[in-house]
């Protein structure tokens, strides 16, 4: 088979990964890559939201399988785009892709099909939004609705910043378009959790549970970031009660849900929870692997992914059967100096090749001729398993300070529990 996966994150890696160990699998392109997939895989210089050119080099290569890994093309329709042209495609369409691409459209279908959320009224008028300052009292939780990279949810703690914060979507539109429309939350309090889920249309499979460190320094401080860490499983849904709640009250509605409204949903569900005093509540859904959480997941998972996301494009979910070796993950962030803020890129890395025990997994890498250079934000993951949490969390810290390029960081209490 040739497989091809489209995005240049860790997320991207850990796939192309796992995918290179499918027997069935005979070649890798990846659109366009990174430093680290080039080692795996063919990287081709395409952008991902290069439609058109995307699916003309599947046509040419006669791609078997594509993957869609980040949000953005598939918000723009790629995988469409791709079936459209006779390219099996793992990845949800463009009207499935609305539930990440759009804070509104998932809100209305939650509450259409009852599934516990937090209270909320969308805006697509800056002065009606004003008006509601404060409606379910303070912190606020005012999102834009559209994609902000993960950057458009605001919390204010007061009326003054809420205005601030109403303005710069609305108004200042520092979104751009993904302020046309808004949306104000409850702000909800408890434990955060996600669960990943393979969906074929029809059945809705959940995969191991995972856990995410969403600020960029220890303790939880700092600003939010795409994630600077993970561990799996996640030591919450230990709890039976929990998860039998999580699957009558979120999980069988959602795809209950999905066939209702006629929305034949392919590919990875990633549905965020807030959990309180043992009661999920649902506070977002992407619509694509997690990222750095697919790092952690995808290293536990012993089934050929490639025999899975074949199952999600056929309809045949439900006779597919998934194991996960027992044990447990961890991985950590090496991030630039400065992310999420501003940082520099083209920073020379050394001592990969010294981390034994450990899988690295590039984030935001290139190859400036022979030197690997630093080239986003989250540069590198390293990732280990290990019997205990502890035994794999020792393993990555014991490596990762090997690996070095100037301003590197990450957080020292990953899986600290
Ligand atoms: P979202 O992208 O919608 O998940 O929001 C990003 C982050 O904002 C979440 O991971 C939560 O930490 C926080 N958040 C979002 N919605 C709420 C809410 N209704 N109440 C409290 N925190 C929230
Ligand atoms: N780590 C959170 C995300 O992928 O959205």
């Amino acid at each position: 088979m040739k497989v091809m996966v489209v995005g240049s994150g860790g997320r991207e890696h850990v796939l192309t990964w796992k995918i290179a160990q499918s027997p069935k699998v005979d070649q890798i392109y990846c659109v366009p890559g990174n430093g680290g997939m080039a080692g795996i895989a063919q990287c081709v210089a395409l952008s991902v939201e290069d439609i058109d050119g995307c699916v003309a080099f599947a046509k040419e290569k006669e791609i078997d399988l594509a993957i869609i890994g980040p949000e953005v093309p598939l918000v723009l329709g790629m995988a469409d785009a791709m079936t459209e042209a006779g390219i099996r495609v793992f990845g949800p369409n463009k009207k499935c892709a609305q539930f990440e691409g759009s804070k509104a459209f998932t809100k209305e279908f939650l509450l259409r099909h009852h599934i516990p959320t937090a209270k909320y009224k969308e805006y697509t008028d800056y002065e009606a939004m004003l008006k509601d300052l404060g409606i379910y009292g303070y912190p606020m939780v005012i999102k834009a609705d559209g994609l902000a990279a993960g950057k458009g949810v605001l919390i204010p703690e007061d009326e003054a910043s809420a205005r601030d914060a109403m303005k710069e979507i609305m108004a200042d539109k520092k979104f751009g378009t993904a302020g046309d429309k808004a949306v104000i939350e409850e702000f909800l309090t408890g434990t955060e959790a996600s669960i990943l889920c393979f969906v074929d249309g029809k059945t809705i499979v959940p995969m191991e549970s995972a856990r995410d460190y969403k600020r960029a320094h220890d303790g939880d401080k700092g600003t939010n970031t795409g994630g600077m860490g993970n561990y799996s499983p996640n030591a919450l849904f230990d709890d039976p009660a929990l998860k039998q709640r999580i699957d009558t009250e979120i999980l069988t509605p959602i795809i209950e849900g999905f066939k209702a409204d006629g929305m034949d949903f392919v590919g990875v569900l990633f549905i965020g929870l807030m959990i309180k005093d043992g009661v999920p509540k649902v506070l977002e859904f992407n619509v694509r692997f997690g990222d750095p959480e697919a790092q952690v997941v995808l290293p536990r998972m012993e089934t050929d992914l490639v025999d899975i996301m074949e199952a999600c494009i056929d309809g045949k979910l439900d006779k597919c059967q998934i194991s996960w070796k027992k044990e447990k993950a961890v991985t950590v962030v090496l991030a630039s100096g400065g992310y999420p803020n501003a940082y520099q890129k083209g920073l020379p890395i050394t001592g990969i090749d010294d981390v034994s025990g450990c899988e690295v997994f590039h984030a935001g890498t290139a190859l400036r001729g022979d030197q690997l250079v630093t080239n986003g934000g989250r540069v590198l993951c390293v990732t280990a398993l290990g019997d205990t949490l502890e035994n794999a969390r020792q393993k990555v810290y014991h490596q990762i300070d090997k690996i070095q390029f100037d301003g590197a960081f990450h957080r020292n209490d990953i899986a600290k529990i």
